[in-house]
């Protein structure tokens, strides 16, 4: 597309139907504040500059869309007087004589660049204002699009809207394309003597209509265009967006067995034939490589897990955390700031934090990195093919060499040499037939409690 673009994203409302210390847009789907969903897709939609409209929580706001748009400027509405004054913070850019000028809401997270290209060509196409719209069975709270004839007329916000107008189950999905030839004089022509005393964006279809503009609205789904402005549409918000997240990856080769039970964040990557089992949590920027297997519960966070290799059920990796090629993590196991060398096995019960394993080392049932000391974390090192036996202690900074062998039940707090055997505890005594004589002598005393 040769025409250029200016976008405009509204996030300075207060949103207090979110009843929330935090400005609305900040509320994360998938790990991601809701306004940086919609930033990261106007990005994609060809567009030359993205003006971001704040005020609740400015500074805020500004710093998590600096996370994902180096670009982005920001306009700051300290008055809210509506979404039609909010877009006009951004008159220094409306002045510029873009042809394409996209208004989008910031509380939309699920927006799509396909259906915001899909505006865009109607402009091409010869329209100038573009609405998207969608159809619902439950429209409250939406502005209704009023349609005469198949063309759009104006669009009445719930509490202004009649009776009649209310039963109307085609929506505004708030976001709209306008020719930028006519997007600043529209918006300066917006009056607020309605309902709530706001300036509404949504006036600019009627002013349009009267001038002779052509005005259009196409419909697309609500999964796309779904607001939100509580929590309760927070969740569907979510639920949606796992949905398609669940499809998406289903279709590029994962087997999800209960796809319903799994949460992604916006940037899991999951290559083709992994298999994850039900009830498994995904924290932000985790990669699961090709043939690995998930077990069920599983909870992962900044981790790598290499192909072939095996989680679960019930592991934890936090960030930090490299599974290598076909290693294993097996059940009640928290893996921190490791690596785990190809092959090699962490099957129960252990704590490994800041710590390197290398290549087909065991390590036992039970087994503890001490990495922590109060003050410091330390490290732990330990080599290839060794074997760690069950619920030793390692005290960092430790070094285990390869093919080392380290005795069960030991405390280890000097380096273990390659090769070499470690016996950390006491050494077993056995006291023949004692046991008769211990029996005797217990039984003969009285515990004044007892
Ligand atoms: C708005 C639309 C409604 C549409 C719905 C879709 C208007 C008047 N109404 O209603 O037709 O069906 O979205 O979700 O446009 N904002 C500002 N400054 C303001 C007011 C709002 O920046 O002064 C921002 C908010 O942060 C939010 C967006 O604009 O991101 C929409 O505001 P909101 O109050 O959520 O409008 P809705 O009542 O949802
Ligand atoms: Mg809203």
């Amino acid at each position: 597309m040769n025409r250029s673009c200016l976008a405009i994203i509204l996030a300075a409302g207060e949103g207090t139907r979110m009843k929330s210390a935090l400005p609305k847009v900040l509320h994360k789907i998938a790990g991601l504040p809701l306004v940086c969903h919609v930033v990261r897709q106007v990005q994609s939609a060809g567009v030359d500059e993205i003006a971001i409209v704040v005020g609740r929580g400015a500074d805020e706001v500004s710093s998590a869309v600096k996370n994902v748009s180096a670009r982005a400027q920001f306009f700051t509405q300290n008055l809210r007087l509506g979404t039609a004054h909010a877009a006009l913070e951004a008159r220094e850019l409306l002045k510029k004589d873009y042809d394409d000028v996209l208004v989008v809401f910031g509380d939309t997270p699920l927006v799509q660049t396909a259906s915001l290209k899909r505006a865009r060509q109607e402009l091409e196409d010869g329209a100038d204002i573009v609405v998207l719209g969608f159809e619902t069975e439950n429209p409250t709270g939406y502005g209704r699009l009023i349609q005469e004839g198949g063309k759009l007329k104006a669009i009445v916000e719930e509490k202004d809207a009649t009776a009649d107008q209310k039963k109307i189950k085609f929506c505004n999905g708030g976001i709209m394309a306008i020719n930028g030839k006519y997007a600043l004089s529209l918006l300066e022509q917006v009056k607020n003597d309605n309902a709530k005393k706001e300036y509404y964006l949504t006036d600019i279809v009627s002013i349009g209509v009267a001038q002779g503009l052509d005005v259009t609205a196409i419909s697309i789904p609500f999964e796309n265009v779904i607001g939100v402005n509580t929590r309760v549409e927070l969740a569907q918000a979510e639920a949606l967006w796992q949905k398609r997240k669940a499809d998406e990856l289903m279709l590029s080769g994962v087997t999800l067995l209960r796809p319903e039970t799994v949460y992604f964040s916006y940037d899991t990557e999951i290559a083709n034939d992994v298999v994850i089992e039900p009830n498994v949590y995904f924290g932000q920027n985790v990669k699961v490589e090709t043939g690995a297997v998930i077990h069920a519960f599983s909870h992962l966070e900044g981790a790598i897990v290499e192909a072939q290799a095996e989680i679960g059920p019930f592991a934890r990796l936090r960030p930090g955390a490299i599974v290598e090629n076909s290693a294993k993590v097996g059940n009640f196991c928290e893996i921190k700031k490791a690596k785990i060398g190809e092959g090699a096995k962490v099957n129960h019960l252990t704590y490994i934090g800041d710590a390197e394993i290398g290549r087909h080392t065991n390590i036992g049932a039970g087994t503890i990195t001490c990495n922590y000391d109060g003050f410091n974390k330390w490290k732990t090192i330990i080599g290839e093919n060794a074997f760690i036996g069950s619920n030793s202690a390692l005290v960092a900074p430790v070094e285990i060499g390869d093919g080392a062998y380290v005795a069960s039940g030991s405390v280890i707090t000097d380096k273990v040499p390659a090769n070499g055997v470690a016996f950390g505890r006491a050494r077993q005594s056995n006291k023949e037939g004692y046991a008769a004589t211990l029996r005797e002598r217990f039984s003969s005393i009285k515990n004044k409690d007892g």
